[in-house]
């Protein structure tokens, strides 16, 4: 694979750092440009992050970068990069002017923003599940009048344990109702415990949007594209509860769900043992090598001990049973700032350059 200039808006940001550590040793990406606000631009990297939050050291080659104003350098970057990451914090209306301008700039966007995630031709993708809704993008570039230029986006970090679990058997049993409670991490908020005070020793039972979310993005990743659009999937019906829960990082999901024709929990194990997607079969480089995984031990998975499967980017499942009142119930969870945020994001790229969609 040929290496892709890259940026990285909204670098200064927890999700921008994320992209920085992620993409240092990158086989096909390579760093040539980071953009934030006209309150960093111009400024050295290391100088306009104001805290540093990742595990691992500021890259050493990104140290000096010097940082581009987001919205005055559009031209400018994207003569600089083959397409750029995107996570700022801005109102929604100005992301999507914002991400659209990059588009018509012929850079193409892959975003973690939610801004446009319902725009009808603007592909939401989980390469594991619905790779093949990229085939939008020439609709959509028709629609902004660009060639190579266009906007792809991840969806939601809550979603990202219990969509991927229920999607293959929904193929074959059709998935009725599902139930879900998510215990989200506080990282899902940009903070730490240092920040976030008032979480140690508590839990907070509202999540501002999150339940919309969690309820209306996974129709769209089961959606068919038709013509120039997506078109949500009207089946199967989900109901959510979001909690903010006093842990770092990593979103477990507690999950009911009813089927049209109800499995067995033999069939139910085997799907998640043997499925594999679009991201396993092209070998991304972000791709987990086992995407679901099951655990059959009463107390797993567990947020600390196995967020980091596959450097965050597999899936853990387990506690399977029947339901009195559901057909079954279960729990999943995934690391939400890999899996849900940057690393999603990436492996996203890794699918579009795959697929020849970042070709010049
Ligand atoms: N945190 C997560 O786990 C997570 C997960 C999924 C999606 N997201 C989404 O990702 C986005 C970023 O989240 P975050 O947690 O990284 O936020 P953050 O830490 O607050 O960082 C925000 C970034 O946006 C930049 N920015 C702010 N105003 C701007 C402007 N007017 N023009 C250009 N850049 C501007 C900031 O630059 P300055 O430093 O110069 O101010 C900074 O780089 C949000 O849309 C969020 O909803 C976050």
């Amino acid at each position: 694979m040929k290496k892709f200039n890259v940026g990285i808006i909204g670098a200064t940001g927890m999700v921008g750092q994320r992209f920085a550590t992620l993409l240092e040793n990158h086989p096909w990406f390579n760093v040539t440009a980071l953009a934030a606000s006209p309150r960093s631009a111009g400024k050295k990297y290391q100088d306009a992050v104001k805290k540093w939050v990742m595990a691992t050291p500021m890259p050493e080659k990104m140290k000096d970068m010097i940082i581009l104003d987001a919205t005055s350098d559009i031209e400018k970057i994207a003569g600089m990069v083959d397409f750029v990451f995107c996570a700022v914090d801005m109102n929604k209306d100005e992301i999507k002017a914002l991400e659209e301008k990059y588009a018509k700039a012929e850079c193409p966007v892959v975003s973690n923003n939610s801004a446009h995630r319902h725009t009808p031709d603007v592909p939401m993708i989980l390469p594991e599940l619905n790779a093949d809704h990229a085939k939008i993008i020439p609709a959509q570039r028709k629609r902004l009048g660009t060639k190579r230029g266009f906007i792809a986006v991840k969806p939601n970090c809550s979603l990202q344990g219990y969509v991927p679990a229920l999607f293959p058997l929904h193929k074959e049993f059709g998935v009725k109702d599902v139930l879900v409670c998510t215990y989200q991490a506080i990282s899902g908020a940009g903070k730490t415990f240092e920040t976030f005070p008032e979480i140690i020793d508590n839990v907070i039972p509202y999540i501002g949007g999150e339940e919309e979310k969690s309820e209306k993005e996974p129709l769209k990743i089961w959606g068919k594209i038709n013509g120039d659009v997506i078109e949500d999937a009207t089946s199967p019906n989900f109901t959510a509860q979001c909690i903010r829960v006093p842990v770092s990082d990593g979103h477990m999901g507690a999950v009911f769900a009813r089927f049209e024709k109800k499995p067995t929990k033999e069939q139910i194990l085997n799907i998640w043992k043997n499925y594999a997607g679009r991201a396993q079969e092209l070998e991304l480089p972000s791709a987990p090598k086992h995407f679901l995984n099951y655990f059959e031990e009463d107390n797993m998975p567990q947020t600390k001990l196995n967020r980091n499967l596959e450097n965050g980017m597999a899936i853990s499942i387990g506690r399977l049973r029947e339901d009195s009142q559901y057909d079954y119930k279960f729990v999943c969870l995934s690391h939400n700032t890999l899996r849900g945020a940057a690393g999603g994001a990436v492996l996203m790229a890794e699918l579009l350059c795959a697929e020849g969609y970042m070709d010049r």
